[in-house]
């Protein structure tokens, strides 16, 4: 596993920038390399303000919308157009505002029966990316890019501290009962998680500094965020509200 790499940004608004910077650079080295990125979105609200910006003319002018793929690292199991819904604000933010093609949105939970039965969601959700994804030696699908927040417990995705999804090596995609609201939720699994070329935790705001200060000062190994053991490159972007209580944080 590589060493992450921790950058932490003056304000919440370089932290978006710089999340816009690293997002278009792995797009750019997927297509160049592969003709195509697939890239899993986060959900919550920080990464919000990313999917914005990507839409806006500076990013997505500059983004070959027809070589992308956006997946999601984690959904609640309510129906497309609930508030709640990853999915709804990941489309109000980019899908809706960018000419990225319609077969190459792909939603976890994608009408209302997805919804009642997630576990058979989550299977079909596996199947699409085994028979989309590229690869690797043990046959697991690679994205290019996956994003990720963390929760003030720790979790990510909605891999949920003592939750089952947290120890499952068997499956890449399974339903999860929460102790949060919404309770019902899919999330990607370490092991696809793991497999990615790159993962970003994208995580801001001073209510995240003391896990930040658990995750990054301390290894705190026990939280969910800091399970995962990714192969490939590791990026923890922090605005400094986020990183306020790291060891020689100003
Ligand atoms: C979700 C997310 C979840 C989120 C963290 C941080 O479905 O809620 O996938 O893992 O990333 O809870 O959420 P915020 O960005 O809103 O703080």
């Amino acid at each position: 596993m590589t060493r992450p790499q921790i950058e932490i940004l003056p304000s919440r608004a370089d932290f978006t920038l710089q999340a816009v910077r690293h997002w278009l650079a792995a797009c750019r080295q997927a297509v160049a390399e592969r003709g195509a990125f697939h890239c899993a979105l986060a959900g919550g609200g920080t990464p919000r303000a990313l999917y914005h910006c990507l839409a806006t003319p500076y990013a997505a002018d500059r983004v070959p919308w027809e070589r992308v793929w956006l997946w999601q690292s984690d959904e609640r199991g309510v129906p497309p157009g609930d508030p709640a819904s990853n999915w709804t604000m990941i489309r109000r933010t980019l899908v809706e505002r960018v000419p990225v093609p319609a077969s190459q949105c792909r939603p976890m939970v994608p009408d209302a029966a997805a919804a009642a039965a997630l576990d058979a969601a989550a299977r079909r959700y596996e199947a699409q990316l085994r028979a989309t994804l590229p690869a690797d030696p043990a046959g697991r699908p690679v994205f290019d890019l996956v994003l990720l927040g963390v929760g003030t417990d720790g979790h990510t995705a909605s891999l949920f501290p003592g939750t089952p999804a947290l120890e499952t090596r068997t499956r890449l995609v399974v339903p999860v009962e929460a102790r949060v609201e919404p309770p019902r939720r899919i999330s990607f699994t370490p092991p696809l998680i793991e497999a990615a070329r790159e993962v970003v935790f994208l995580v801001a705001g001073r209510d995240k500094a003391a896990v930040v200060a658990r995750l990054l000062g301390d290894r705190d190994s026990e939280l969910p965020a800091a399970r995962l053991r990714p192969s490939g490159r590791v990026r923890w972007l922090l605005d400094a509200e986020a990183a306020r209580a790291l060891p020689g944080a100003a």
